[in-house]
C-alpha cells in the first residue's frame, strides 16, 4: 500500500511544474543566447551597453570562457557574449547565428544552473533572412545567479573551435594563404577602428609585418601573444576601441599575452572571489 502510494506521489511530483526559479534561470540563459542571433548582436555591437536588456547580467558579472579568456564585470561580459557573435562578412559563407537552442539544461537551486547551447550558424541573405545551414557552435556553461536572477558568474567552454573555424571562416586559416588572409583582415579592421588616440600601428603594412612575425596560435587555445588572439580582440575594437585596440597592438596590451596554463585556467579563487568549489555549487551550507 505504502509502496503504491509512493509511486503515485512520485508520478504526481514528476509531472509537476518546475519551480519558478528553474524556469527563470532557463529563460535568462536563453535570453542571453538569443541576443547572439543576428541582427540582435549587430544592435549591441553598434549601440553598446544601453542595448543590453536589464536583468540579464549583474554589474559585477565575471567569468572564464575556455579557450578565449576571462571577463571582469558587466561590460566585459556582454562584449564577450554579443560582441564576438559573428556578423555577416559580405563574402562567402557570410554566416551569422540564426538559432540558439538549449539542448541541455539543469538547475538544482535558485543560484546555480548548467547548460549546453547549440548556436546555429547560417548564411545570411542580402535581405537579412536566414539562408542555408553552415555549422554550429557548442557552448557548455555553469552559471551562478544573484538574488534577482541576473548572471553573476559563469564558467563556459567552447569545444572544437579548430574544427568550427574553417566552416565559419570559409577558408582554412592554417595554410599560408589562410594565415595571410586572417592577418590582412585583422590589420584592415583595426585600421578603421583603432584611430586617433587609439592608434596602435603605423599603418596596415606595419601591422601586417608585426603580426606575420608573431606565432599564429590556434583557435583551440587562443589566449596568447599570437595572431588568433588578436583576431578575437579586434572584433571588440568596434565596441570599446580605447580598451581593445591595445590588445590587438604589438604588445597585446596585457590581454593577448602569453599566459601560464597552470595559472589562468585554475585561478578560480582570484576570478570569482570565493572559495574553490563554491561558485557553481548550490548553497546548502557546510553540513
Ligand atoms: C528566444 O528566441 C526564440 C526565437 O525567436 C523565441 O521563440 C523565444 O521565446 C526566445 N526565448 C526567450 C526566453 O526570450
Ligand atoms: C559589485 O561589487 C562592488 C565591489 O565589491 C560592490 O560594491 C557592488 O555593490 C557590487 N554590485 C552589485 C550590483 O552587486
Ligand atoms: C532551432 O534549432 C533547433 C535544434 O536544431 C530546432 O529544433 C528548432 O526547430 C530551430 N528553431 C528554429 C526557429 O529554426
Ligand atoms: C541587416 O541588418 C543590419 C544590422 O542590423 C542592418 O544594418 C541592415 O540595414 C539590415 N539590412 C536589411 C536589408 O534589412
Ligand atoms: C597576402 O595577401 C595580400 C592581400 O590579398 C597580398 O597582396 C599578398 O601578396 C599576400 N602575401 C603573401 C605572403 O601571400
Amino acid at each position: 500500500m505504502l509502496f503504491l502510494f509512493s509511486i503515485l506521489v512520485a508520478a504526481v511530483l514528476s509531472s509537476a511544474a518546475p519551480p519558478q526559479w528553474y524556469t527563470r534561470n532557463r529563460d535568462t540563459i536563453q535570453k542571453i543566447y538569443n541576443l547572439t542571433i543576428f541582427p540582435a548582436n549587430a544592435k549591441i555591437i553598434a549601440e553598446g551597453a544601453p542595448a543590453v536588456p536589464p536583468g540579464l547580467f549583474n554589474a559585477n558579472a565575471t567569468g572564464r570562457v575556455t579557450p578565449v579568456g576571462e571577463f571582469f564585470g558587466f561590460q566585459d561580459s556582454f562584449e564577450y557574449f554579443f560582441g564576438l557573435a559573428p556578423l555577416p562578412t559580405g563574402s562567402p559563407p557570410n554566416g551569422a547565428i540564426s538559432n540558439a537552442t538549449l539542448v541541455e539544461f539543469t538547475s538544482g537551486c535558485p543560484e546555480v544552473a548548467a547548460s549546453t547551447v547549440w548556436l546555429t550558424v547560417s548564411t545570411i541573405n542580402s535581405d537579412n533572412s536566414t539562408g542555408p545551414f553552415i555549422t554550429a557552435l557548442k557552448q557548455t556553461a555553469f552559471w551562478r545567479f544573484d538574488d534577482e536572477g541576473a548572471v553573476l558568474q559563469y564558467e563556459a567552454w567552447i569545444p572544437d573551435l579548430d574544427l568550427f573555424s574553417p566552416l565559419d571562416h570559409g577558408y582554412d586559416q592554417y595554410t599560408l594563404d589562410g594565415m595571410n588572409r586572417t592577418i590582412q583582415g585583422i590589420c584592415a579592421l583595426q585600421d578603421t577602428t583603432c584611430v586617433g588616440s587609439n592608434t596602435v600601428y603605423d599603418g596596415i603594412s606595419d601591422c601586417v609585418q608585426t603580426l606575420a612575425a608573431k606565432p599564429y596560435g590556434r583557435s583551440d587555445e587562443s589566449w596568447g601573444d599570437n595572431v588568433v588572439c588578436r583576431g578575437i580582440h579586434v572584433l571588440l575594437t568596434k565596441i570599446r576601441p580605447e580598451v581593445h585596440c591595445a590588445h590587438v597592438g604589438p604588445t597585446g596590451g596585457g590581454k593577448c599575452i602569453d599566459v601560464e596554463y597552470n595559472d589562468v585556467y585554475f585561478n578560480d579563487e582570484f576570478l570569482f572571489g570565493a572559495p574553490l568549489g563554491t561558485p557553481f555549487t548550490c548553497d546548502y551550507g557546510e553540513d
